[in-house]
Parts: structure tokens; sequence; C-alpha cells
């Protein structure tokens, strides 16, 4: 909507939210332009003023140039919205605005390649720094983007908070007044990027170093140092955080209300680094910046010599070590430069001492000069930083922010070199105003009246004349040999200017003053353009001498602190130069010069700042310090220059765009030129002819009045238009509501129409479909009718077919059969009858051998056969295994049944041959025991797979029985407990059974005690049943010894080995075989009588434990299980 030319639609109702600006003329308060102004008067200009300023339009033009005022207070005009708003605007498009004129020098500079700088004059605090920046930032936030072009608009931006924080201070004026003059030229490519800058500065206050006005403070630095280093930083320059502590520190407002040191420190030293400083640089600008603060604590105290002369000495060393520490000074040599002063005369040098003022005197110009010479370093280091790297051409915008005019109580050199600065500028001022509106006349072929206007070129030639000139007058003093003051030079002025119209003085020639009694004899007053000033003489001389002592520029030269040593070369003793420097007055002069010299070239943008109140509060206008500074500002010249010839004047495009809607044949589109369109826009409108001019491109209006009553008719006719078109829009969208309803009734109507007819037809397709479906089904059902048929006609065809084929095949088959067997027949019979005849003709050849070599091949054959698959059927090499392949062949029977006895043999032989002697006694003593009770009796097998192992009873490890071992000495074969039956009553009591080499012992079990003993060679016989007991008797020989008890009736566990071992025991001591009777009766002697023994079968009462039981003197009854 907010684009030029477009056509503004809205309602009164809707208007204040649709606004839409084409013109500054738009909604505005009071008078955008103050050359508008109808009555034109200083009151009417400052009542403009506070009208705005009261509505937070705190900017104005005057033509061209803009007006702001500072409203003490941020305004949410500055914001990226309000950028965009401004950007590619023309000039006069919307209302005033510092971004209008940011565009409008920007542009020209970007698309008519013409070098622009910015002008922006005004007093302190009256928001010259804060302009400059807008100015910046808008420039920045509109040219290029890009990641390099980025960098070199951070460098450039951040390269004012560095100055800011070293040439800034707080003043009674202003919280960050700019002791400094800056200008910087920002340089751009062809396509209006940023490439870099360089910034020129003029005249730091260098006396704020060491002394402050009362309310004021030394520069931020100081401040900001103390209150945001850590304390290692601190430590590191050998500061305190204590301000008190420093003597160069005024301390009735060190703390700055809104002022946050701390984090401004912080902010300096981020943008230090951004711009490209170095650590060890940033560490030395802070060493020297607490070299010149403890630098104020040096004090002298007098010291009479006795030449009767004063002499300094410093009163507290510490200080002093300190400083040399810090800049790597001799302390001797530092020392010495504040106690004397070498002049050096005609090669000859003379060594003067200094007294105590002088010694402070000395000091003071050595902080000034080392802060001063610091700060001009810093500038020329962020040049070389931000200095475009390219050698391309550039364009140039230079920003120029420097102190206004100043009108103190007590004005010194100072301000008498800050005004003359501001005299040169008003100068370029006028003269590029005036030039530039003359230019524009002539461009447009208007014809030039001459205009009255005050030029101050008069005061400028009062100052800077090269003979006559108030800096002229002071050089020439300084450099006067004899004795120079203040006083002197006021003298020379009262010669020199006294019939000057802007010089005043009580002592100059000119009677005019002599009575003034205002005017103190010690000064002098210079009418500027902006006001009457009056100076204080005294200092002029001193100040504008700006001397340094040699010894302590050479001391200083002598630092090992390299960047110390580099802001004072004239130290060098290498270097001396006798010729003094230039005066300060000399060096702002040519450095004014060249500035000017520099604005001349380029296409001037001014922006003449304001400041409403002295209280630095919002909301307050002080009409008359605002007239006090339009008044020396030359506001209402200006006006009057831009508005001599025409107050107003516009392209022609815009202006017939504007106001074509006042006459029928512009309205709404004029054809023609736009010239001829407002010529017959001003004919219609009946605007006197002296009211108006026609220029090439613009209409020139002479009055505002004129314009006024334009403005009035527009708005008028805007009314009558906005009626109309809602007339119109209303009608319109009536019918366009009716034709819409119309439109939308038939479609509804033809979407009604379609849905019936489809319902329609879909109901005829259905039924066709379902007819169709029963006239296919019968159709289909027809034809496969026919091809079953078809296909049960072949499939008889086809097996009546196979039939005959089977049947042809098979009597062919047949055929073919019988005449196989035909020739299978004739063969046999042939080959029989072959055989027969050749057997019948070989018989005699084969009768003698063939028959028996037959046999005898055959008879081998099967042999080999046999043994061949004898071989792979050989059964397993266990002596048990019965196994044995069958026999083949009859006639092999005998050689089978020799090969299985063979084989047999073979394997028990394998098998015993691995036994040990001791294995081989035991199988002896189980084949003995076989031989003599297999099949005899039924213990027996139940003994087979018992080992045998005689010693059941360990005699020699129990010491129970030692008595019995020590009885024995023989070997123990048998060592068992048996049961010895009682012949009394058949029951047993427990022995232990012992057979030696020679004897059988009985023993008692619990004592070991032997209760009988028998030679083998008396035991004539053992007695046992057939059955599965253990009872045996012992038979003893009659008539032995052993023989008076009777015969041992015994039983044991292991009967069969017992007996077994008896026998070859007694067969190996007596060669006699020992009796072995096995029958189930048997008679056994007791001492005189014979008892039989029975053994019957008993019942299991007792499980299988056989019972004996005595029946009558004779017969003992066994019963066995
Ligand atoms: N446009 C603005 N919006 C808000 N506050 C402003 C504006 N301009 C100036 N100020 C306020 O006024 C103060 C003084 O402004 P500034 O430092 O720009 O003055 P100056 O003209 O540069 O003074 P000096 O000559 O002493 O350097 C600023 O610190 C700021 O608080
Ligand atoms: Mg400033």
């Amino acid at each position: 909507m907010k684009k030029r030319g477009r056509h503004l639609i809205c309602f009164p109702a809707k208007m204040a939210k649709m606004e839409v600006k084409t013109s500054l003329l738009d909604n505005m308060i009071g008078v955008g332009d103050m050359v508008l102004l109808e009555p034109l008067n200083e009151d009417s200009f400052i009542n403009n003023l506070r009208k705005r300023f009261d509505h937070n339009e705190v900017y104005t033009y005057i033509g061209s140039v803009v007006i702001s005022i500072n409203p003490y207070r941020s305004l949410p005009i500055y914001t990226p919205e309000k950028v965009e708003e401004y950007r590619n605007r023309n000039f006069y498009e919307l209302s005033p605005h510092i971004f209008a004129l940011s565009d409008e020098a920007y542009r020209s500079l970007r698309d008519q390649d013409k070098d622009q700088c910015i002008l922006i004059t005004g007093e302190s605090g009256a928001g010259k720094t804060e302009a400059s920046k807008l100015v910046m930032s808008y420039v920045a936030a509109v040219c290029g983007k890009g990641a390099e072009v980025n960098q070199v608009k951070e460098q450039l931006l951040q390269s004012n908070p560095v100055l800011e924080a070293f040439g800034n201070a707080k003043t009674v004026r202003n919280d960050n007044s700019s002791r400094f003059g800056k200008y910087m030229d920002i340089e751009f490519d062809f396509k209006g990027d940023p490439l870099g800058g360089v910034i020129s500065n003029y005249l730091l206050e260098k006396s704020r170093v060491v002394k402050q006005p009362r309310g004021e403070r030394n520069f931020h630095i100081f401040y900001q140092i103390l209150s945001g280093a850590s304390e290692d930083f601190l430590c590191s320059l050998k500061l305190e955080r204590d301000f008190s502590r420093y003597n160069y520190l005024g301390l009735d407002s060190a703390k700055v209300n809104g002022v946050d040191d701390a984090a401004n420190f912080r902010t300096v030293r981020n943008a230090m680094q951004i711009v490209g400083f170095m650590d060890h640089e940033t560490q030395s600008v802070f060493e020297v910046v607490a070299a010149v603060l403890k630098l104020g604590n040096i004090e002298f105290k007098p010291e009479s010599r006795v030449n009767g002369l004063d002499e300094s000495k410093i009163k507290d060393k510490n200080e002093l070590k300190e400083i040399c520490e810090l800049t790597g000074i001799d302390q001797s040599v530092l020392e010495r430069a504040f106690s004397f002063r070498t002049v050096e005369a005609k090669q000859e040098k003379v060594s003067t001492t200094l007294n105590v003022a002088q010694a402070y005197y000395a000091r003071d110009a050595l902080a000034k000069n080392l802060y001063s010479r610091l700060f001009s370093w810093l500038v020329t280091r962020i040049n070389e930083s931000i200095k475009a790297q390219t050698k391309v051409r550039k364009k140039v915008m230079g920003v120029l922010d420097i102190y206004g005019f100043e009108i103190f109580e007590d004005n010194s050199f100072e301000q008498f070199i800050i005004n003359y600065c501001n005299e040169k500028l008003q100068q370029i001022f006028i003269e590029l105003t005036l030039k530039e509106e003359q230019e524009e006349y002539i461009r447009e072929g208007i014809e030039w009246t001459h205009i009255e206007y005050f030029n101050n070129a008069i005061i400028c030639d009062l100052i800077e004349n090269n003979q006559t000139g108030i800096l002229a007058m002071l050089d020439e003093e300084c450099l006067r040999p004899g004795t120079v003051t203040d006083d002197t030079f006021l003298e020379k002025l009262n010669q020199v200017c006294a019939t000057h119209q802007h010089f005043e003085s009580r002592m100059s020639k000119c009677s005019r003053f002599l009575n003034d009694t205002s005017l103190p004899h010690s000064c002098f007053r210079i009418q500027h353009y902006a006001g009457k000033v009056m100076y204080q003489v005294e200092g002029f001389v001193d100040k504008n001498n700006d001397l340094l002592y040699r010894d302590l520029s050479q001391a200083m030269w002598k630092a090992s602190h390299s960047l110390i040593k580099a802001l004072f070369p004239e130290g060098n003793p290498a270097k001396i130069n006798l010729k003094r420097p230039p005066t300060a007055g000399s060096q702002f002069k040519a450095s004014v010069a060249t500035l000017m010299k520099n604005l001349q070239t380029k296409n001037p943008n001014y922006i003449r700042c304001i400041k409403p109140n002295d209280k630095k509060a919002a909301h307050v206008f002080n009409d008359a310090l605002v007239c006090h500074q339009i008044r020396y500002l030359g506001l209402l010249e200006n006006v009057r220059v831009r508005r001599a010839g025409y107050a107003f004047r516009q392209a022609y495009e815009p202006c017939l765009e504007r106001y074509k809607m006042l006459c029928k044949q512009t309205w709404p589109h004029w054809r023609g030129p736009a010239r001829d369109g407002v010529k017959v826009l001003f004919n219609e409108l009946k605007i006197p002819e002296e009211e108006f001019s026609f220029g090439r491109s613009k209409i020139f209006i002479r009055n505002p009045r004129t314009l006024f009553k334009l403005e009035d008719l527009r708005k008028q006719r805007l009314e009558d238009l906005a009626t109309l078109i809602e007339k119109i829009y209303r009608g319109w969208k009536c019918r366009t509501r009716f034709l819409l309803m119309k439109k939308s009734q038939i479609v509804i109507a033809s979407w009604y129409r379609r849905y019936a007819q489809q319902k329609k037809y879909q109901k005829i397709k259905s039924s066709a479909i379902i007819v169709q479906s029963y006239i296919r089904g019968w159709k289909a059902r027809k034809l496969l009718r026919e091809l079953k048929h078809q296909k049960r006609c072949n499939e008889a065809a086809t097996i009546i077919a196979a039939y005959w084929h089977g049947t042809q095949a098979r009597r062919e088959l047949k055929r073919l059969k019988e005449e196989a067997r035909r020739k299978h027949a004739v063969a046999v019979i042939w080959a029989y009858w072959l055989g027969l005849k050749v057997r019948r003709e070989y018989r005699k050849f084969f009768r003698a051998n063939a028959g028996r070599k037959i046999y005898e091949f055959t008879l081998q054959r099967l042999m080999q056969k046999y043994f061949l698959e004898m071989k792979n059927k050989m059964p397993s090499l266990s002596p048990i295994d019965k196994n044995w392949p069958a026999r083949p062949y009859l006639f092999l029977d005998s050689t089978h049944k020799e090969l299985k006895r063979i084989f047999h043999l073979w394997r028990c032989k394998k098998y015993r041959d691995q036994f040990t002697d001791q294995q081989k006694l035991i199988y002896e003593e189980k084949l003995e025991a076989s031989e003599l009770f297999k099949d005899k009796k039924a213990l027996y097998p139940a003994s087979v797979g018992q080992p045998f192992q005689g010693a059941y009873l360990e005699i020699s490890k129990n010491p129970k029985y030692k008595k019995l071992k020590d009885a024995v000495d023989e070997k123990i074969i048998i060592a068992e407990v048996v049961n010895k039956i009682n012949r009394a009553n058949g029951k047993a009591t427990s022995r232990i059974f012992l057979l030696t080499k020679n004897n059988v012992l009985l023993a008692d079990q619990k004592s070991g005690n032997i209760k009988s003993e028998v030679p083998l060679g008396d035991v004539t016989k053992v007695s046992m049943s057939s059955q599965n007991d253990g009872f045996f008797a012992v038979h003893l020989k009659e008539g032995s010894g052993a023989a008076g008890k009777g015969d041992f009736l015994l039983s044991s566990d292991h009967l069969i080995e017992m007996a077994t071992k008896l026998y070859r025991t007694t067969l190996s001591q007596t060669k006699q075989k020992l009796n072995i009777e096995i029958s189930d009766e048997f008679l056994v002697q007791f001492r005189q009588d014979k008892v039989c023994v029975k053994f019957i079968q008993g019942s299991q009462k007792n499980g299988n434990i056989p019972t004996c039981k005595r029946k009558n003197n004779r017969l003992l009854e066994v019963a066995v299980p």
C-alpha cells in the first residue's frame, strides 16, 4: 500500500488505519518544512518547532536541511521497520526524518555518483554524535550485505565506542560530550557497498586530562578502567579501584546517572577487538592510560638551594617508580626531567632547575601530551584497520560531527578555536546553500533574484587572516623573542583589530567600549555570527605554544615501552630539530582549511541539531534557549534564503499526481506531458500568474499560501471523491453480490438437473444390464450345451479309436512275440544241435582230462571263496563267544569244525597271554574249585563271580590280634571268621579260622586266643552237603593230638574258597589229595560219639540262612531253604 503512485481508496472511518503517505504534506503537524511557514518570523518558527516537538516530531525540514531537536529520550522512530519505510523513498515523500536525509545522500552517492558530506552542527548536547551514529547505522542497514561487507560495516560502527571512550567526557551540558572533532569518510564501491573509511580528528580538549571544571569528569576511559577492569588487570596496571586515589579524577561527579562504566569498559574492549586491535596493543594502550592517571599523583615540594634559587623535589617516589616500571623508563631519567630543563642555544646546552610550579606545569604538560598523542595514535590505528583494501575508485560519504558553537562564562583558547571552526562551517553552509539555490534556478531557467543574507566571511577573516588575523597575531607573539605574556598578546590585538567591526575590547583604540563595564580588561569579545563571545586572554599564549620540555620528550623516547617511544619521535636525539613545532592555532587552522577544501568537493547535507533545554530533560522545550540557537545557527536566514525566490518547488509529475483530481481535464488521467497538465490545472484553478513559475522540470510556487490553498482544495476534493468512490463501491458491491447469487442459482440448478438425469440414467442402465445379462446367460448356456455335446462326440470317437488301436497293437504284439519265440526256439535248437555236434566231435578229447581239471578248478575256487568269506565273518575274540558262521558246503564239514577249534584255542591263548602271574594263580584256584565243585555243590555257581581273597581278616593290622599274629609265624593263606557249630545244641559260635602253610587254626574271635591248632597232615577229609549252604566238617586223623576234641563242624560264607585252598595247600604240603566228600548226610566225630549231620529242604522262615538243630543224640539236622 505504501508504494508511490498508487491511488488511495479509503473511507473516512478507516482513514486513520489505512493511512498511506505520498507526501510530506499529508497529516502534517505544524509545517514539516519551515519554508512553508506563514507568516515567517522567529515566534512562528519557534512555535512550529515546539508544536512538532510536543507531538514527538523531532525533525523538521528547511528545504533539504534537517533540523533535529534532541528529545532526550528514546523514541520508537529508529526501528528496522522505519529504516524500511524510508528506504528508496523521495525526500519529501514522508514526514521529516534523519533517515530521509541519509537515504537521499546514500542514493545520490550510489546512483548519481556524487560524493556526499553530512554536516552535523549544533551546540554541545544537541545530539550531533547521536545523529552521526543514526546516519551511519541507516547507511549500514540499507547498503549491500555479505560476510566481507558486514565485517567492514561492523568495524566502521565499532570505531565509535572506542573513540567515544577516549575522546568523550561528561560535561555540564552533556553526559557524553565529544571533546574532539571528528570527520569520517566512508568509502563505497560502484555498487554502493562499503569498502572502508578514514577518520580525521580535530583538537582534542587535552586540558581536561589534568583539570576538569566543576561538575564535569575526565575522559570516560579512566572511570571505565577503574570500574570495569578485573582485579588482575588493574594489578598489572598498578592501579587501584578507588577514584579518590587519583588527583586527575574530578570527584564531585565521578558517577554519572544512567551510565554503567564497567559495562562500557567491556563494550570498549570488545569494540577494540572487532576493530582489529591486537592483545598486546590493547594492553599497551591501557598501560599508557594508567601512566597518565598515575602522573597526576606525583607531587613536588620546594627545596632551597645555596644560590637562593628554589628547586623542586618529588615528595613520594613510589608513584614515580611504578610509572617507570609500567613504561620502562629509567627512574633517574624521568626524575631529572621533572627537576631540570635543558635549553639549547647556539649549540650550547644550559640546564636550569625547575621550581615547584614549573615542575607541576611540566608534569601536566607531559600528561596532556601523552594522552592527546595516544588519542591521535588510536585514530591512526583504527584508520589502519578500516581503510579500504582496494585501489578501485571510491565514492565517499563524509560525516562531520564537530563540536558546536560554545559560549561559556569563561571562554578560553579552546572555545576560540571551536567557534572559529563553526564560523568556517557556517560560511561553507551559506556558500553551498546559496550556490545550490542559485544553481537550481539556473538549471530550471528561472530568473535569479538577489537574496539578502549575512555573510560571515568577515569574521573568518578577523580570525584567520594571514597578516592581521587573531591567530596570526598569536603566533607572532609566541615566536617573538623577549618577554611574551597573554597581556602583550592582547595589547597587540588591541592595536591591530581595533577598527574591526566584529572585534571588541576595552583597551582598543576604538573608544566605543571604553565604558563597557561588561567587558573586563583582560578579555576581548568577538561578534560571531551566532552571537557575541567574550574570551579570557589568559592562557592563550601557553596553549598556543603547547610546549613540552625537551627533557621530557627525550625521557619518553628512552622508554622501553614501544608505544610510548613511538608517541614521542621528537625525543630521539639523532633527529633533533631546533625548529619550533607549529603552534596549536596554526595546526588547527591548517586542518580546518583542509577540511573545508574537502567539504567543498562534496555535495553537502545538513543536520542542524537543537537542544530543547539545559536540563537534559525530556518533554521540556525552553523557548529562550531554542530561540538563541535558532539565531546563531541562522536558521531563519536559511529559510529566507530558501524562500527568497519561491517557497515551494516540486517536479511536474508528482505535482500533477497530487493535484490532478482538482481539474476535470486532468482527472483521472492526463495523457500529455506532465508540465502541460500542471499548466491546465493551474489555469483551471485560476491561480494568479505571479504566484508560480514554470521551470524546466519543476513548478515553483512563490507563496506557501498558494500551496496550502491547493492542499485545502485537494482535501475537499478527496472527501468528495471518497464519497463518490464509496457510492460506486456500494453499487458495485451490491451488483457483484446479485450477479454472484444469480450465478450461484444457475450453478445449483444445473447441478441439480445433472443429478436428476444421472439418477434416471443409472436406473435405465441397470435395467439394461439385467436384460442383457439374462440374454447373455441364455446364449452362453446354449453355447455350453453345444460345446459339451461336441466334446462328448469327440471323446467317444477317441475311445473307439483307442480301442481299435489297442486291438491292432495287441494283435501286432502277439504276432511279434510269436515271431520272437520262434526265433528263440530256432536259436536254442540250433545251439543244442551245434552243442551236440561239437560234443560228439570233441568227446574223445574232453574225456581224457578236461573233466578232472574242471573239478579241481571248481574245488579250488570254492575253497578260495570259503576262506575269503570266513575272513570277513570271523566272530569276536572273546573266549566265551559261541558264535561261529554256518558251514557253506557239506564237503567242508570237518574243515569247518577244525577251523572253529583252532580259532577258539588261539583266542584262548591270546586271552591267557594277557594275564599276570598272580591272575594266573587266581584262575588256577578257580579252575581247581571248578573241578572240585562244579555240578556237585549248589553253592558253587554263586562263588564263580567272587574273587578269592583269602585274608578276609587283617590280622596284622588289627592290634586286637597282635598275640595271635605273634603266635603264627607262617604265611597266612586264609583268615576268616567262621561259625563253629556246637554239637550239643546246634548253635553257632564265632571263631577265627586261619590256614597257614602247615596248619589249620581256630581262635577266639574276641581275644584272639588260639583254641585249636591242627597240622595239615592230621586233616583227613572235608565233608559238605550238595546244597546251597556253607556248612562243612573238617575230619581229623584218629589218634592225632588234635582229634581229642573231635571233628570241626563249621559254616562259612566262603566255603568254596576255603575248601579249595585247604585242598591245594594240603596237596602241596603233603603231596596227598584231600578227600572232599559231598553228601547230604555224613558223620562227624564228636569226642567219642559220632553224630550224623543231615541236610534237609527247609522252609524260608529265616530268609536264606540255613538253620541247624539237634534232633537227638545222633542227629543234627540242617534245614537249607
Ligand atoms: N535522537 C535522539 N534520541 C534520543 N536521545 C538523544 C538523541 N539525540 C541525542 N540524544 C541524547 O542527548 C545526549 C547528547 O547527545 P550527543 O552526545 O549526540 O550530543 P552532541 O551534540 O554530540 O554533544 P557534544 O557537542 O557535547 O558532543 C545523548 O547522550 C542522548 O542521551
Ligand atoms: Mg558529540
